[in-house]
């Protein structure tokens, strides 16, 4: 299943840039790397990541890391990225980016919260790699076209969002999973039961903040 056209989406407000369909690729061997402060503004890119983007270093740092946002990208992965980065965990994803002429771009993505000496969150920092081609095809670009087609559904991105939540938790729900469950094993032949009293995390919608319940 390829991912489906930029002239055939319907795309909403801030959604509406330009997406020339032509994916880009890099060396299994490279890393794209990029640091962030508190907000997520850039505060380092690598040369590859400065490639690939299609942007100049002057026009990345102190920008958004969203400047690389494709509207083709679920916001609630995003939701779950910050929820786990702000809890002081890591987490692993998978990620398309919109290079800044249209063009995009998949990575698996590690991104973990840098501490100082005290434990302090004190910025953000991100090593992308080369996705594996047959677990994107066949897992996460369906996965994320749900999603991201529930969003689509409702008028204000917020129900949207509230909504592409819950089909996510009650896909983990129905896997046994949690989040990290999920995206060390997709798309690998799973052996044995399934870990069992592993505490499952979320979004806890009154507290704004990432939860294991
Ligand atoms: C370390 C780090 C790396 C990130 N990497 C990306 C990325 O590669 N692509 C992306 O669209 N957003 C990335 N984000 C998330 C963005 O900050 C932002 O939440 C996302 O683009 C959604 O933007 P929006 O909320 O304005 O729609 C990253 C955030 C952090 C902290």
């Amino acid at each position: 299943m390829g991912w489906p056209r930029a002239r055939s989406q319907v795309l909403k407000r801030n959604d509406k840039v330009h997406l020339s369909g032509v994916e880009r690729t890099f060396p299994e061997d490279d890393i794209i790397v990029s640091k962030t402060d508190l907000k997520g503004n850039l505060t380092y890119a690598n040369k590859i990541f400065i490639d690939i983007s299609g942007y100049t270093e002057k026009e990345l740092i102190g920008q958004p890391h969203s400047i690389l946002r494709n509207p083709q990208m679920p916001r609630v992965m995003f939701k779950v990225l910050w929820c786990m980065l702000q809890s002081g965990s890591e987490i692993f994803a998978y990620v398309v980016n919109r290079c800044k002429n249209g063009d995009h771009y998949w990575v698996y993505a590690h991104a973990t919260p840098s501490f100082d000496l005290k434990g302090n969150i004190i910025g953000y920092h991100s090593n992308r790699r080369v996705p594996d081609r047959r677990i994107l095809e066949e897992h996460i670009i369906p996965l994320y076209a749900k999603l991201r087609e529930e969003e689509q559904r409702h008028t204000s991105a917020k129900d949207g969002l509230t909504a592409s939540t819950k089909m996510l938790e009650s896909m983990l729900d129905d896997l046994g999973m949690d989040y990290d469950e999920f995206i060390a094993t997709v798309g690998k032949e799973r052996h044995g039961s399934r870990p069992s009293g592993r505490r499952r995390q979320g979004y806890d919608k009154e507290t704004e903040r990432c939860v294991w319940a």
